[in-house]
């Protein structure tokens, strides 16, 4: 079936999670992979970022967001004091790179989202941020504009998740680097609001 089947993936550790994901071959991605891409990052954290997919760089390097896209995020998380592997863990909608970095298929997406829902629910973060349509489109089922949905919270599994636009799409639009940077913010009030008094 075009799925990981979801009852086994719902049982899986850590350990587990990730050799399934890396022997994966629930859709056609794998065909093209050089290797799948589980994430990368604090297994306790406050923050899970969610992108779209591995891109060339990420398909060689096996870790999510290496190339530009990812040095613009590792600078909006040191703008908040926090980094890949402190406080944060950063993941893909789908694990395996579309070739030629296409937007993955909604198909692609529904075979990947056990081993999304499997990492949340280990994971158990405290914010989740959406990187773009791809993001918001697996996790929330929601494909309205990016741009209706920011500034907004929504939940997923009790864990409240906020919209933003994809760093990708921030370097060939620079000025809405400002809007991305106040959604980081609500993110941020969102956190702290959950912080015992
Ligand atoms: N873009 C993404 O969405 N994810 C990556 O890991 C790299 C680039």
């Amino acid at each position: 079936a075009l799925q990981a089947a979801n009852a086994a993936v719902d049982a899986m550790n850590w350990p587990e999670l990730t050799r399934a994901v890396a022997e994966c071959r629930a859709c056609p991605l794998c065909q093209q992979r050089k290797q799948a891409v589980l994430g990368v990052g604090d297994l306790n954290p406050d923050w899970l970022f969610i992108g779209e997919g591995p891109g060339a760089d990420e398909d060689v390097q096996g870790e999510p967001f290496v190339g530009q896209a990812g040095k613009l995020l590792d600078n909006m998380l040191a703008a908040l004091n926090i980094a890949r592997g402190n406080k944060v863990y950063i993941g893909n909608a789908v694990k395996c790179r579309p070739p030629g970095n296409r937007t993955p298929e909604a198909a692609e997406m529904a075979a990947c989202r056990p081993y999304l829902e499997r990492q949340i629910a280990l994971l158990k973060p405290k914010i989740i941020v959406l990187l773009g349509k791809a993001a918001v489109h697996s996790l929330l089922h929601d494909d309205k504009a990016l741009g209706t949905m920011r500034g907004k919270r929504f939940e997923y599994a009790g864990i409240p998740v906020v919209v933003t636009y994809h760093p990708a799409y921030l370097l060939r639009n620079l000025p809405e680097k400002a809007k991305a940077w106040e959604d980081l913010l609500f993110a941020r009030r969102l956190l702290r609001d959950q912080a015992v008094p």
